[in-house]
């Protein structure tokens, strides 16, 4: 009988032991979830150093060092749980969105160790991945709730209804909050990667650039977001002062950005919850490691008496474990995949647009 075959007649676990595999971008992360909420071991191998000196992730570089890296990092997480190859119940891997290269060696991997088992292979939406991040901050956590999703491709307000219902209440319409501090970094002479290095410069500064209002005269959704202009904004007034020979205070500038690129994402966030009557908000992505905004929204939600769960920061940037935790609600539905799984550079949200 065929591998998919034997996997279609499987029994699932009442407790299943789920390996997370996630290699999208330049972190190789392999992490052991039990039950959907309990992390039994994670580990990371990131090429971000290798990066940082061509200004940006190079897909050839990060490909490359996932080959050498996945081994080690499952072999890690395997010993610090205590466990043995064939105890994991099943391959959860991100399939998409991300770079191809990159994607195509976490999923080559997961397909091996799911045929040499006999287990489930589940393929992961990284975005999925990134919301289910909450189900292991808060392990009480339940659907309904707003998720802020924030990351290097997405900025959207999400409406999770059901632990598989997602919906959108507004995106950006153009650039994504992470890809802007990403640029932000760039014309400030920071390094690769941006945000981080954004949000330590910004320390120093005071908010008192003035910046255009975001869609002004725009007249689609009120949870729409577009960071392109502001991004210029900044890349403007940075090289109009650099042009008429004025010093520019880079603490300043990055500041001034920081809060208008955050304090928009809370306010719309926040509205949101009463505007259709929820009581929860979560942070999804990797922007949600920004220490600014984990405070601006920690002081509004405590303020409107709206509950908040942000994950630990190494749970906002990318990781093995969001993997395993969205891995385990698939193995719930049996959404397992044959052996003649894909990646994909780009996966839809596929969630409702309201
Ligand atoms: O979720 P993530 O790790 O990868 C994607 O799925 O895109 O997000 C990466 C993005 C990058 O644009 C990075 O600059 C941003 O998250 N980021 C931050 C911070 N840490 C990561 N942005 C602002 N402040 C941070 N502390
Ligand atoms: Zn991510």
């Amino acid at each position: 009988m065929s591998y998919f075959e034997n996997i279609k007649k499987l029994q699932l676990k009442e407790n299943p032991i789920i390996m997370g595999i996630e290699t999208s971008c330049d972190e190789t992360a392999v992490a052991i979830i039990k039950d959907g909420r309990e992390i039994l071991s994670e580990e990371i191998i990131s090429s971000a150093t290798e990066h940082a000196r061509f200004g940006g992730v190079v897909p050839e570089i990060a490909s490359r060092t996932h080959t050498t890296a996945i081994l080690t990092a499952t072999e890690r997480a395997l010993k610090s749980a205590n466990l043995m190859l064939d105890d994991i119940d099943a391959f959860a891997v991100t399939e998409g969105a991300g770079l191809l290269g990159a994607l195509l060696v976490g999923v080559s991997f997961a397909k091996a160790l799911a045929f040499s088992t006999g287990k489930p292979l589940i393929p992961v939406s990284h975005i999925r991945g990134h919301i289910a991040a909450s189900y292991l901050a808060d392990k009480t956590l339940e659907p309904p709730f707003i998720t802020i999703l924030a990351s290097g491709g997405h900025t959207a307000i999400v409406a999770v209804d059901d632990y598989y219902n997602l919906s959108v209440l507004g995106s950006t319409i153009d650039d994504a909050v992470g890809e802007a501090f990403d640029k932000v970094a760039r014309v400030l002479g920071l390094n690769y990667p941006g945000g981080p290095n954004v949000e330590r410069l910004a320390k120093d500064g005071k908010n008192v650039v003035s910046l255009p209002k975001m869609l002004k005269n725009y007249d689609g959704g009120e949870y729409d977001f577009s960071y392109s202009g502001l991004k210029t904004a900044v890349i403007n007034f940075v090289h109009n002062e650099e042009s008429k020979g004025n010093e520019v205070n880079k603490a300043d500038v990055a500041c001034s950005f920081q809060c208008s690129a955050v304090d928009v994402l809370v306010n719309k966030a926040v509205k949101a919850c009463k505007e259709y009557g929820y009581n929860t908000i979560t942070v999804s992505g990797g922007v949600g490691a920004n220490g600014y905004l984990r405070e601006t929204l920690k002081n509004r939600a405590e303020k409107e008496k709206i509950n908040l769960v942000i994950p630990e920061k190494k749970y906002c940037t990318d990781n093995g474990a969001m993997i395993g935790a969205e891995g385990y609600l698939q193995y719930k539905k049996r959404n397992f995949a044959d052996l003649d799984l894909n990646a994909k550079a780009v996966v839809p949200l596929n969630f409702r647009r309201r």
